[in-house]
């Protein structure tokens, strides 16, 4: 990082809470951001990493529609589940917010209001598409035709996502009404506009001086150069719709926001809303509200006008005010798409494979590492599940686990799993240590000017080099002709795994943090320093943890399952229904499952659905009021097995304590079916 810069806040794209996220996300904004992040943190750096769920616009509604159900009930799937796959692959938000909520809600109106006061908006009667059939204005997603930039045929409303350009629908050819497939009429409606023409200007400049600061890519600066070249113009920023934001002013009340001035806003709430969590509200100030914070935005390349041309123009707007003034981004780092064994990833055509069914048949990390290595930093890529395998099995495996593994089972068995002292250096072991001395500063550069590609390949040749080592060394020669070379060999080879285990944690956490434990180090992987990695830090005589095996190699059999899952579509895809928000599994633990008998079973006097039950929890009888009756008849129970929360409030029904609760399913058809168990266990027996 430039010096000048006291802290980092990185953003990752908002994605849509109407789908599951797939592994084009992960390579165009996540795992770059994630990696970077992490790569500052070990760097000492302060740093805040925010993202959350973009939870407006069609995108929503039309998936709402599609399946019947609300927009409420699809943001409260896909929102959890997608949290959940961000979790699995490791990803490390500092914060994950959604744009649902009315603190971001109240951000949005604020700067809209704040617009509207200042005359910064003007407003407009202009011509949109109305489907007279379906009596509404197909705003955005709502209406598809061809692009008139690129001649993509289902460009949508307001963007054609083939050749990014951002579209005024109006210009779409032969459009079509996404709902009824009749083709739309124009008719007037009124709307607030944002004036991007007047701040071409300024945003050429913040542009041209940004990229010359910290080196902008040069697919992200191709894409702004033809804006400018085509000139920027006024955005209608209200919609009409019902689904968004409450645009804050009078004769408005029928419409919302666009949902992409809210959705880049959704950035400063998520920092409102970690800065609520942290215990002070107003700790997001810090990073946003600072001229020497360095905000770097991750993105995929179809969001590339909306960072590096809207939202700026709207900091810009707001700025003007004299009030607090925004951080704009120092950087966008956009990346191109990944496409999934050739073709492009289409939720629409069922192509492709989501993150949480890739996370049931691979661990992260190996996942991680094939996308590291893939990223589509400049052009687009091809992730092909052979090459997933290969990588896997002869790097990860191959080079990496198996340089850990021999190392440690030779100090197993040579040292007592003990850290050798280092004899005299010979030359090879110079040339090694050197290696090692430089990979930090080398790898970092990398990190610092967002090519990580690259950078993971330099880690991985570390590993390569300290196989080669291994080799060249012989220690099973040496530990009978030269014990002094030998216990050099080992401690270098030692050494480097310990600075691999820093320079792959951005990368491959969780292997890192396996690295770790099998050295036996203190503290967590993550809270070391990255420039550690360049110079020994092992303790002589220090005695190591236990082997493991780092990587488990991908099998033929295992890509053929993957096949056989992807050639048949939509089992086990979508995900369960109305799954409550994640807990933790302290707070599960909070509550006291046991297995109980029932000892005997009576109905409940003037009640037709409650059973009082007897059972034996152990050492302990308790009483147990359950709306059952309807289900079971009191006799049909004695005996039964049963799973009772013994630490429930006690209750009082129909005048009867009940002691505790039964565990019992039921379906969306209200039958129901008590929890029971079928092999013989003891009462009082933990269920967990
Ligand atoms: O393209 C998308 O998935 C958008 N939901 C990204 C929004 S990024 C930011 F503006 F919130
Ligand atoms: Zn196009």
């Amino acid at each position: 990082m430039k010096s000048g810069f006291k802290r980092i806040l990185v953003t990752a794209a908002l994605p849509y809470a109407n789908g599951l996220l797939h592994l084009g996300h992960l390579a165009g904004a996540y795992l770059p951001a994630d990696i970077y992040v992490r790569y500052q943190r070990l760097k000492k750096r302060n740093i805040l990493f925010l993202c959350g769920s973009d939870e407006h616009g069609v995108a929503i509604t039309v998936t709402a529609e599609k399946e019947k159900t609300s927009p409420t009930t699809v943001i409260d799937r896909y929102h959890p589940a997608n949290l959940r796959a961000f979790k699995d692959f490791g990803m490390s938000f500092d914060n994950y917010s959604r744009t649902s909520l009315s603190l971001h809600h109240a951000t949005a109106q604020e700067f809209f209001k704040e617009f509207h006061r200042r005359g910064v908006l003007a407003e407009k009667q202009e011509q949109q598409l109305y489907c007279e059939k379906d009596k509404m204005f197909l705003a955005d997603r709502y209406v598809e035709g061809t692009c008139p930039n690129c001649r993509y045929p289902q460009a949508r409303g307001d963007q054609c996502e083939n050749c990014g350009t951002w579209l005024n629908q109006v210009d779409l050819i032969d459009p079509k009404c996404k709902i009824c497939g009749t083709t739309p009429v124009v008719r007037k409606t009124r709307h607030w506009y944002f004036p991007l023409g007047k701040y071409q200007k300024r945003l050429e400049e913040y542009i041209k001086q940004r990229s010359q600061r910290d080196g902008w890519k040069e697919n992200v600066l191709r894409y702004c150069e033809s804006w400018f070249k085509e000139g920027l113009e006024d955005r209608a920023v209200t919609r009409d719709l019902t689904w968004g934001v409450r645009v804050p002013v009078a004769g408005y009340e029928q419409k919302v926001i666009y949902v992409w001035f809210d959705a880049v806003l959704g950035y400063i709430s998520s920092g409102k809303e970690w800065a609520e969590k942290s215990g002070d509200a107003n700790a997001w100030r810090e990073y946003w509200l600072q001229d020497d914070t360095k905000y770097v935005a991750f993105i995929g390349k179809d969001n590339v006008v909306f960072h590096c041309i809207v939202f700026p123009a709207m900091l810009m707007a707001w700025n003007d005010s004299g009030k607090e003034q925004y951080v704009l981004p120092e950087n966008v780092p956009a990346n191109e798409f990944l496409n999934f064994e050739g073709q492009k990833f289409s939720k629409s055509r069922g192509w492709g494979i989501d993150v949480s069914d890739f996370l049931r048949f691979f661990p992260a990390d190996t996942l991680r590492y094939a996308l590291a290595l893939n990223l589509p930093e400049s052009r687009d890529s091809d992730f092909y599940l052979k090459d997933f395998q290969a990588r896997t099995n002869n790097e990860l495996a191959d080079i990496l686990g198996n340089f850990v593994n021999r190392t440690f089972a030779f100090v197993d068995r040579h040292f007592g799993k003990k850290v050798p002292k280092f004899g005299g250096l010979s030359r090879i072991d110079k040339d090694m240590l050197a290696l090692m001395k430089e990979a930090p500063s080398k790898v970092g550069d990398l990190m610092e000017h967002y090519k990580f590609r690259e950078a993971t390949h330099e880690v991985m040749n570390l590993a390569r080099s300290a196989n080669k080592y291994f080799n060249d060394s012989e220690p099973w020669k040496t530990v009978k002709t030269d014990a002094a070379q030998c216990s050099t060999t080992m401690r270098v080879c030692l050494e480097v795994i310990r600075s691999l285990a820093i320079l792959f944690e951005p990368i491959i956490p969780s292997i890192s943090r396996k690295m770790w434990e099998v050295l036996n180090q203190k503290g967590e992987v993550e809270q070391q320093g990255w420039d550690d990695a360049s110079v020994p830090g092992l303790e002589e005589s220090h005695t190591l943890g236990n082997g493991e095996i780092l990587v488990s190699k991908v099998e033929d059999k295992q890509v053929e399952e993957v096949v056989r899952f992807l050639e048949n579509p939509g089992v086990e895809t979508s995900p369960a229904k109305d799954v409550k928000p994640v807990i933790s599994m302290d707070e599960f633990k909070k509550i006291d499952l046991r297995v109980a008998k029932v000892i005997s079973a009576e109905r409940v006097l003037k009640s037709e659905k409650l059973l009082k039950l007897q059972v034996d929890i152990g050492n302990e009888k308790r009483q147990i009021v359950a709306g059952i009756a309807k289900q079971y008849s009191p006799e049909s129970l004695v005996g039964k097995l049963v799973v009772v929360v013994t630490n429930l409030q006690y209750a009082k029904l129909m005048g009867q304590e009940s002691q505790g609760m039964l565990l019992a399913a039921s379906d969306n058809n209200d039958k129901l079916a008590l929890v029971t168990i079928l092999d013989e266990l003891s009462s009082g027996s933990v269920v967990k």
